[in-house]
């Protein structure tokens, strides 16, 4: 099987996919739609970024494509809907650069307690400004983490090596690590918190969920730390607070209206304030998260390719399956309307199949179908089976 890899994918996926049998094409940049659609035909799975466009016209052109990987965290270049109908499965890395992130924020905690850019700021200039007014160790400090999910329990880790007292506050009950308490409300974290880091997901609970009221109850002289989504804090308010000095400073990596590309320029009213970090949404852009995503990526597409494992999908039913042995592997995604398994069970037993196994997931529009068979005439429930008016994809692994 062939496999395309488009915007300079790492490395490390070519040469995993090359290990596991499939020839792949690496190509450095993105491809329009329209060139897409003239070289795609010979490929089994194509592999993207954030810049390739997959809309519906493409998708429903290439019946051949069995999966798309986005070599990324965000997969809203791709019609999912339409990938989901067709019978595409879309898989991505959603928490390879959990680690990343979790490592600005610490680095963000110091620099903030010890004024780091402002001091590297004058020193730059000429200026000499040898004090210790201000600066604090973080040890002993209260760090508040709301959202304890994949970057805020490795916050919490990382956290406590250094020191710092750490509480969380979540929707759901979370298991706490090490020494980390839980807290009832949002309002017990920000009472009591010397830094408050945020990482929670957008929603519309979390739309402002940091605003001048939210602010009013942080310590006077706390710390505000946004690494999540831009949408999550009142940016306004933030920087009201940080100019009148009621907070000490804050870290922002994520802004509610972000420039599309590195050409565009970059305006917020947070810009210029003391002790305020401002960074380009790079909490998850690091050379190791993009390898790992790499990793990640490619080993979901092989899981699928080589077994049918849809484990991970974004907008597919995941089905996760052993390695078959002793038999042919039938796979079918087909429209979700009752009788199809009843069918191809009955094409199966007419042919003289005997079915070993049988895994079925299904969602409100499509049902995934995987069948490991032995005997009968493999080529022709294949066949039947591809045939049938329900069928959107149909492929056969291992048979000889
Ligand atoms: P996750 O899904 O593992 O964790 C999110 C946690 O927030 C969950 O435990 C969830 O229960 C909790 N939560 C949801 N709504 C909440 C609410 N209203 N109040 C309190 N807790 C709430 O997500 P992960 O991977 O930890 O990512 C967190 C955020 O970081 C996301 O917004 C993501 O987009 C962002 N992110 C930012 C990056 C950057 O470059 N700055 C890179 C990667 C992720």
């Amino acid at each position: 099987m062939k496999i395309l890899l488009l915007e300079g994918i790492h490395m490390c996926a070519k040469l995993r996919l090359e290990e596991m049998g499939f020839t792949v094409q690496l190509e450095k940049s993105a491809l329009s739609e329209e060139e897409l659609l003239k070289v795609i035909a010979p490929f089994s799975a194509l592999g993207i970024r954030s810049k390739t466009q997959l809309s519906a016209k493409f998708l429903n052109a290439v019946p051949s494509l069995i999966a798309v990987g986005a070599f990324c965290i965000g997969t809203n270049q791709i019609d999912l809907k339409c990938a989901n109908a067709v019978g595409v499965p879309i898989f991505n890395a959603p928490y390879s650069n959990t680690r990343s992130v979790a490592e600005l924020v610490i680095a963000e905690i110091i620099s903030l307690s010890r004024h780091l850019m402002d001091l590297s700021r004058s020193t730059h200039s000429g200026e000499w400004i040898k004090s210790a007014q201000g600066a604090h160790e973080v040890r002993g400090k209260t760090l508040g983490i709301v959202g304890y999910g994949h970057i805020g329990s490795q916050v919490s880790i990382l956290a406590e090596a250094l020191g710092l007292r750490v509480i969380y506050y979540d929707v759901i009950k979370k298991l706490p690590l090490g020494n980390a308490k839980s807290v009832d409300s949002l309002v017990d974290l920000l009472r009591q918190s010397d830094f408050v880091t945020l990482h929670v997901p957008e929603t519309p609970l979390t739309m402002n969920m940091i605003g001048d009221e939210q602010i009013k109850l942080m310590k006077n002289g706390s710390y505000l730390i946004n690494a999540s989504r831009g949408s999550v804090v009142d940016i306004g308010a933030l920087a009201s607070a940080l100019r009148q000095g009621y907070l000490s400073g804050a870290a922002i990596d994520v802004f509610p209206l972000e420039p599309k590309n590195n050409k565009e320029t970059f305006k917020s009213e947070i810009q210029g304030l003391k002790n305020v970090i401002l960074t380009p949404h790079i909490g998850g852009s690091t050379e190791e998260a993009q390898e790992s995503i790499g990793h990640e990526v490619a080993e979901s597409l092989i899981r699928l390719l080589k077994y049918g494992s849809t484990l991970g999908a974004v907008n597919f039913p995941n089905v996760d399956c052993p390695p078959y042995e002793g038999s042919y592997r039938l796979i079918n995604v087909h429209r979700n309307v009752p009788g199809v398994l009843g069918k191809v069970n009955g094409i199966v037993s007419e042919l003289g199949g005997n079915i070993r196994a049988q895994y079925l997931s299904t969602d409100s529009n499509v049902g995934y179908l995987i069948m490991d068979i032995e005997n009968g005439a493999a080529e022709k429930i294949y066949q039947n089976v591809k045939e049938l008016g329900t069928s959107l994809r149909t492929r056969v692994l291992g048979m000889s």
